[in-house]
């Protein structure tokens, strides 16, 4: 059977990587979380004071960043290592949410993330969401979804999800931070958040999230079958 690469993009909060998550399950496929690559590279930054100015700064704490995907021992789930220490909490703090954007806004970290990413993804059968998936590091991707949904709907997802983790956050502040976001993302000189022109899109704002998963899962596997 054809193997192929699911490229999923879209504004902050969209249930992007939820989503996607399920939809490699769904094909067998291994999901790759862009996104909390450039979290764990934020975190890395933060916990070594990076000055994000300072251009020399930035390039050595890029060459001791390693990034890595692997089952938690303790839940079976695959969560993110930083330099060998998982980190899958903290790099969804607000914390690291305040930084992040700030940080993939350069040059040099996206270069070296997104080299990681196509090595990650060079034997295809993967599913990976993130910015500039479609359009930057896999432009060939066979199927390639850019997900929407109504800020407000997003912001009250979001601070359910912080809340499950014990973070409690007013409503204010997750539209504050998820609309930063989205204009730092679609603004951005290097590789800003736009829909592909062969993207299909998927507006999530009245979708249940099993729903979501099946739409994408039956375009990947019309692609598949072509
Ligand atoms: O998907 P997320 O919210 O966890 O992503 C965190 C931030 O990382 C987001 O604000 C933009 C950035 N990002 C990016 O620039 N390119 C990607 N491929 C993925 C994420």
């Amino acid at each position: 059977m054809q193997k192929i690469v699911v490229a999923i993009d879209g504004y902050s909060g969209c249930g992007k990587s939820s989503t996607a998550k399920a939809v490699a399950k769904t094909l067998g496929y291994t999901y790759i979380d862009s996104g909390a690559m450039y979290r764990a590279a934020t975190l890395h930054f933060l916990n070594n004071h990076v000055s994000l100015e300072n251009p020399k700064d930035v390039s050595k704490y890029l060459s001791n960043l390693e990034i890595s995907f692997h089952p938690n021992p303790d839940n079976g789930k695959q969560e993110t290592y930083l330099n060998g220490i998982n980190v899958e909490d903290e790099i969804r703090s607000m914390r690291v949410s305040e930084k992040v954007s700030e940080v993939s806004k350069i040059k040099e970290v996206r270069t070296e993330l997104v080299a990681q990413q196509q090595r990650m993804g060079k034997k295809k059968a993967v599913v990976m969401d993130g910015r500039d998936i479609g359009t930057v590091v896999f432009p060939d991707a066979q199927l390639k979804v850019f997900m929407t949904a109504d800020l407000q709907i997003r912001a009250e997802r979001r601070q359910r999800e912080l809340l499950e983790k014990g973070e409690m956050v007013d409503l204010e502040s997750i539209i504050e931070n998820l609309s930063e976001r989205d204009r730092i993302d679609t603004t951005r000189a290097e590789s800003p958040l736009r829909k592909a022109e062969d993207a299909l899109e998927l507006d999530t704002s009245f979708l249940e999230f099993g729903e979501q998963v099946e739409r994408i899962a039956q375009w990947a596997k019309t692609k598949i079958g072509d």
